[in-house]
């Protein structure tokens, strides 16, 4: 089976507890040191957040009433999402089987970690927490057309499984909802929650001038390999959230077989056909792989 981060089961993921993974969040057996750890983490974002994340995604969080001093009750966020666009935020012990990932998406029920990073571990880990999922994809979902955009990707993901081409639409999951850059009127901004979620990351995406910075294009970025260990060595920009949205009303099946015939491209690489923002100097991932 194909594999992909945002969805596949961790080798070592605990058994379900139920047919779709969710577990009670027991919010009330977080530790002081768990809601310090998000304390932490929350102050720091939230202070390099505005003018850097878009617009919407600062909204999303004082919409949501999130704040640094505890870890949020999935319960609490679930009562303002459904108010808005009728999405809930359901706990779930890690990453989740793909089919499980993605009929909660298409069913506007968000899948997050239930646990908390250590505190050694603040600026890495690799399966998702409370801190990822939350602070970083709940804000956008109070947005309605990205809620609509999640929704339709959940639908899509259904669909790319049965047609055994998940991978291809894995790279548009990842090189938007998670690593997506918006453009505004006063620059580039973050609406991917990989980065808003991401203190180093967050620097990076926007200010360093390593990666490239791409147009989106849909079959270019479902040809796009990309690093799960690292800063991106490309970003891709979208115009608005509505250009995102009109991708459900595509059908994918042609995209998927003009795609498959063309070659992968490597997460650094430049086609001729790119538009083409930043041309990134590529002096961070040379570094890396010189010391590799
Ligand atoms: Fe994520």
């Amino acid at each position: 089976m194909e594999s992909t981060k945002h969805g596949a089961a961790a080798g070592d993921a605990k058994p379900p507890v139920s047919g779709n993974w969710t577990i009670d969040q027991e919010w009330e057996s977080y530790s002081a040191e768990e809601h310090a750890v998000w304390k932490t983490l929350y102050e720091r974002q939230s202070k390099l957040l505005p003018g850097r994340a878009c617009d919407e995604f600062v909204q999303g969080m004082r919409d949501l009433a999130m704040d640094g001093d505890r870890i949020p009750d999935f319960r609490r966020l679930s009562e303002v999402l459904e108010k808005r666009t009728g999405w809930s935020v359901v706990a779930v012990p890690g990453l989740v089987p793909d089919e499980v990932f993605f009929d909660h998406l298409a069913n506007r029920r968000f899948p997050a970690g239930q646990f908390i990073r250590r505190p050694d571990q603040l600026d890495y880990l690799e399966e998702p927490d409370v801190f990822h999922d939350v602070f970083g994809h709940v804000p956008m979902l109070v947005h309605p057309v990205f809620a609509d955009y999640m929704e339709a990707y959940g639908k899509g993901g259904l669909r790319a499984r049965s047609l055994g081409v998940l991978a291809h639409l894995a790279r548009v999951y990842w090189y938007t909802v998670e690593f997506g850059l918006i453009g505004s009127g006063d620059g580039l901004r973050i609406y991917g929650s990989g980065i808003a979620s991401s203190y180093t990351e967050t620097i990076f995406a926007l200010e360093d001038p390593s990666p490239n910075r791409i147009r989106f294009d849909l079959e270019r970025v479902m040809r796009t390999l990309y690093r799960i260990d690292d800063f991106q060595e490309t970003y891709f920009v979208i115009e608005s959230f509505d250009e995102l949205l009109a991708l459900a009303e595509i059908d994918f099946g042609p995209i998927y077989r003009r795609v498959a015939a063309l070659p992968e491209l490597e997460p650094g690489t430049i086609d001729p056909g790119d538009g083409l923002l930043h041309r990134g100097t590529g002096i961070y991932h040379a570094g890396r792989r010189r010391v590799a």
